[in-house]
């Protein structure tokens, strides 16, 4: 059955990935990025989210058949908050009710292994009330205090509880609408070259991320998990969150959380 789907983040890596294989097995796929893509629109801010989500619904004809915020950006400003909490939240709640008239809708989002580091808890609770400039305030607090690098893993734990709390409730659950993260160690993208050319940030990674399990990933593995999310066979899987990661979440939080 020929589904449509829409996906941010397909100008590259994981995203573009995704794009492609979900095409490949004749869905229609809405790609939705900065550039180069169906539907290009800055998830950065309020203008962009509502734009990129009256495209897509314009684009999809009012139902949509799945969902993916998979766009993001990884550095030490506020910019991480923006864009992987409020632009991927933004996207999946303006896109839920065309995914509500679907006969077997599927969302998902994609989180990171970042999401199990340090994070502040001031942008996460800013975040999880919905309330963007005090979550602005609280990374440009961290970021001044020399802690930036806690925004990405801020960003991706916010999203990870987001999705926990809103999976169960009647506007998805309720409406037939499993929503899951998966979520990645280090991927080789183009999101990862500038820690592969730094020596000293490739050490740090490393130790951050610890992968026995066959290293770091292709894009491909990533987006055949996010295949599997979107597709009809997931009926009663919701709120997890998927370490894709070679073994990075079990090496770091061991055998106690599960
Ligand atoms: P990438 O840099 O190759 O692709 C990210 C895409 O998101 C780009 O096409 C970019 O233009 C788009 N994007 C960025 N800001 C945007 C904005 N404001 N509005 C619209 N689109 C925007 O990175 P990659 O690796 O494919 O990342 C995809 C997702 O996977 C991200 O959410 C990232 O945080 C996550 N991830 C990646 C990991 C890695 O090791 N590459 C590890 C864990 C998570």
């Amino acid at each position: 059955m020929a589904r449509t789907i829409a996906v941010s983040g397909t100008a590259s890596g994981i995203g573009r990935t995704l794009a492609g294989l979900l095409r490949d097995q004749g869905d229609t796929v809405v790609g939705v990025d900065l550039r180069d893509a169906d539907v290009c629109a800055d998830l950065g801010g309020a203008e962009g989210r509502a734009r990129a989500v009256a495209e897509v619904l314009e684009a999809c004809g009012g139902t949509l058949d799945g969902a993916v915020a998979c766009a993001g950006v990884s550095d030490f400003t506020d910019l991480p908050v923006k864009v992987n909490y409020f632009g991927a939240v933004a996207l999946m709640e303006g896109l839920r009710p065309a995914l509500a008239r679907a006969e077997a809708p599927r969302a998902a989002v994609v989180g990171s292994i970042a999401g199990t580091h340090p994070v502040d808890d001031a942008v996460v609770r800013a975040c999880l009330a919905g309330d963007e400039p005090a979550a602005l305030e609280a990374a440009a607090k961290v970021v001044a205090a020399g802690g930036g690098y806690q925004t990405y893993p801020s960003s991706k734990a916010a999203l990870a509880r987001w999705l926990r709390r809103e999976c169960v409730t009647p506007e998805w659950a309720g409406a037939g609408i499993p929503l899951n993260a998966i979520a990645p160690g280090v991927v080789k993208t183009p999101m990862t070259v500038p820690l592969f050319e730094d020596e000293a940030m490739l050490q740090v990674m490393n130790e951050a991320v610890p992968m026995p399990l066959n290293g770091y990933a292709d894009p491909e593995v990533i987006a055949e998990a996010l295949r599997w999310l979107l597709s009809p066979a997931n009926t009663h899987m919701t709120g997890q969150v998927v370490y894709v990661d070679g073994g990075a979440e079990a090496t770091l939080r061991g055998p106690d959380v599960f």
